[in-house]
């Protein structure tokens, strides 16, 4: 028998060291089973249906024809589906109202769920879905979002969403310098690359889904919770995820795979289309956001004020935080921050890839920016100038902040000390040729975790974690970190993660997964440690050992905290073509210490690559008329594609934690921040054009060029 001892102390640690996946070979062979793709006996297949009217009611589904059709075996609808009971709040609050699926006949908006046909394989189910009659009484309705739109008001709940310090009136007065601009984002979609999935079953009184989510705990307790099951009864798994971006918890297909193999007795699968994702998954609201800052004559901030519209639905509230950002970020005498939501007939928003922050950072860093120009001051400079010495609006001490850091790594990398400020005087042929910056902030926290660690007799170790690797490579940093808390190679350990039988644990989400579980494992592992006894023998079933977090974390909270990045962007303007071209991009991060700088390096990539796409590309538009989007696929909706990406360098500085056990920070979003800003602020340096509406299209650069000033502000989100 194997003595199965830590501790024969590496003399390299795995953390901090390059590791491919270590389920890269099951995943670029196919051995790797998506929620799709997981084979089951006697599997019969759910398909949706969509509602085609952005207000009303079902006043029949017709589906006697339909279950005549070949395969069918039923067609769930709100007249014959079982109860579910919504009212309760879950780890992330209270559910969108889109789970509470077939309970009413009232149609909240195009795209919601209908009814679901059931069938023997998925393509009779969805003959038989599309040839599925549904009539509605339609009501009018409103998806116009616009900046002065009447209804917009400032949520109660949670509370802060407007905070504000200091007369604004007399600092503005008082400023030397005053930026007062207006900047709208579009409404934008996750479009993960593996769409939503889940297979119900029962087996032996217990509910077991396989599902493609960022928490299968959260999903199984809300499906107890809705199903008012015991939660011990229901077993939720998502080994594999193919991205989820903020869009996978729960959603209407479990919730239906559910229902369904509960009525049929067999396994029952719904897979969404991608275009059904487009209004099923939550996207992120549209913004229309006005900054104002006002300064002295040396930069210095005086006066803050960042007001942010953004859209929900009339079933749920979900607020795009847009103007929080800079609550944290830069200080002034007067400093206001407000958020405001409109309801609107259509679906309910919900948290995509740096939520408030993508599009607050676009509008905060574009105005400084023009502060800067305005100023005669270099923005990295002007940044610098106004750095605070504790958080602007909570008055906490900041635990950590490397903004500047970073701009001086990023400026030496990038060449920015021979940049000529002045805009539109460099060419390259057709080409007008530019260069801009913008900071990234993204807050640093901990969700309290459960772990088991398991010493195997072989002399291997299992950790057992609820954690969900949604392509981040999680499961390979959770490897690194559980082998050197144990000492051991990396190859010794074996880490099983996403199954809700697993315990609590938090979700892929915040940037916070993997710090989290991080701390979760490390924490098992100390414990396990104590009940190893060096070169003594460990039993059939091995020693474990498990951690609860729950107590170590609340101490954080004492301080500000926050990862931080700077953005570099060169891009290329076509002035007769319209088209920009982004040349280059260089992030430099203090996100924590960095676990896999491998995947590390792909994630900040990966989040500026979304800037860059929502910077020029991303645009999900919605028609007036019938209050649904055009063209909701990913041949309407624009996205970067290969050729559109340049060489994007990614680094960090050093930058650890000291109050983590590992160090770690989070990394999952911050690539995103401010990168849109860069490119737009790249942009203007290229042309003398400020661009305040994403995406920067060919059309607006050419009207801009022509020297319309109104570029963008009719369809953008302003009322004529
Ligand atoms: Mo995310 S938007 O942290 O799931």
């Amino acid at each position: 028998m194997t003595t199965a001892t830590t501790g024969n102390a590496t003399a390299v640690r795995a953390v901090g060291t390059a590791h491919a996946r270590v389920e890269g070979l099951a995943k670029v062979t196919g051995a790797a089973r998506y929620a799709g793709e997981i084979p089951f006996a006697e599997l019969a297949h759910g398909w949706l249906v969509l509602s085609t009217v952005a207000r009303g009611r079902i006043s029949a589904v017709e589906s006697g024809p339909v279950r005549a059709m070949p395969g069918v075996l039923t067609v769930l609808h709100h007249g014959n589906a079982p109860r579910v009971d919504a009212d309760y709040t879950g780890m992330l609050g209270r559910p969108d109202p889109i789970v509470e699926i077939f309970q009413h006949d009232r149609v909240p908006f195009v795209g919601w769920p209908v009814a679901l046909v059931v069938a023997e394989t998925s393509e009779q189910a969805r003959e038989a879905a599309e040839a599925l009659v549904v009539q509605y009484d339609v009501e009018p309705h409103d998806a116009a979002f616009a900046a002065d739109h009447p209804g917009a008001y400032v949520p109660e709940n949670p509370a802060g969403m407007e905070t504000g310090k200091g007369d604004l009136a007399a600092e503005l007065a008082a400023s030397a310098v005053v930026v007062d601009a207006e900047y709208t984002t579009p409404e934008e979609h996750h479009s993960s690359m593996e769409p939503h999935a889940a297979t119900a079953r029962w087996d032996n009184g217990r509910l077991e889904v396989v599902d493609s989510n960022q928490g299968s705990m959260w999903v199984a307790e809300e499906l107890a919770k809705l199903f008012s099951l015991d939660p011990a009864s229901v077993r939720v798994r998502s080994e594999h995820v193919g991205g989820a971006f903020g869009s996978k918890g729960l959603r209407p297909h479990q919730v239906l795979a559910v229902m369904a193999t509960t009525l049929l007795h067999r396994p029952v699968r719904v897979v969404m289309t991608r275009r059904q994702m487009f209004s099923l998954v939550g996207h992120r609201s549209p913004t229309a956001q006005r900054v104002r800052l006002g300064a002295d004559a040396d930069g210095r901030l005086r006066a803050l004020d960042h007001q942010a519209l953004s859209r929900t639905s009339t079933v749920h509230e979900f607020v795009e935080q847009s103007a929080s950002v800079g609550r944290t970020l830069y200080d002034a005498a007067a400093h206001h921050t407000a958020n405001r939501v409109v309801r609107l007939d259509v679906p309910t928003p919900t948290w995509m890839r740096a939520p408030g922050e993508a599009p607050g950072s676009f509008a905060l860093e574009s105005a400084l920016d023009e502060l800067a120009e305005q100023c005669g001051i270099d923005p990295i400079e002007l940044r610098a100038r106004n750095e605070p010495e504790a958080g602007p609006v909570s008055g906490l001490p900041f635990a950590s902040r490397n903004l500047l850091a970073c701009f001086q790594e990023g400026a030496r990398r990038f060449g920015w000390a021979d940049r000529d400020p002045r805009p539109g005087v460099r060419r390259d042929g057709r080409w007008l040729l530019g260069t801009g910056t913008a900071s990234a902030q993204f807050l640093a926290r901990a969700v309290p975790s459960t772990a088991a660690v398991t010493a195997e007799p072989d002399g291997t170790f299992t950790v057992r974690i609820t954690a969900a690797d949604v392509g981040t490579g999680a499961r390979t940093a959770l490897t690194l970190i559980a082998a050197d808390a144990l000492e051991v190679e990396p190859e010794r350990v074996r880490v099983r993660i996403a199954d809700s039988d697993f315990g609590p644990a938090m979700i892929a989400g915040g940037s916070m997964g993997t710090r989290s579980w991080a701390w979760a494992v490390t924490a098992a592992v100390r414990e396990l440690r104590e009940h190893l006894v060096p070169g003594g023998a460990v039993p059939p079933q091995g020693i474990t050992a498990r951690s609860d977090t729950a107590a170590a974390i609340g101490a954080l909270a004492q301080k500000e905290r926050h990862s931080y990045g700077a953005q570099f962007a060169e891009v290329a303007v076509d002035l007769t073509t319209g088209e920009v071209r982004v040349r280059r991009m260089l992030g430099i991060f203090a996100a924590g210490r960095i676990v896999n700088p491998l995947t590390a390096r792909s994630q900040f990539l990966g989040g500026m690559v979304w800037g860059l796409s929502m910077a020029l590309h991303e645009e999900a538009v919605r028609d007036r008329t019938s209050g649904a989007q055009v063209g909701a696929d990913l041949a309407g909706y624009h996205i970067a594609a290969h050729a559109d990406v340049p060489l994007i360098e990614a680094d960090w500085v050093d930058d650890p934690d000291e109050d983590d056990p590992v160090g770690i920070k989070g990394i999952g979003e911050i690539g995103t921040v401010g990168s849109a800003a860069a490119i737009a602020n790249a942009v203007w340096h290229a042309t003398g054009v400020r661009h305040r509406h994403l995406p920067i299209r060919p059309d607006r650069v050419l009207l801009a060029g022509a020297g319309r000033e109104t570029v963008g502000e009719r369809d953008a989100g302003h009322r004529r």
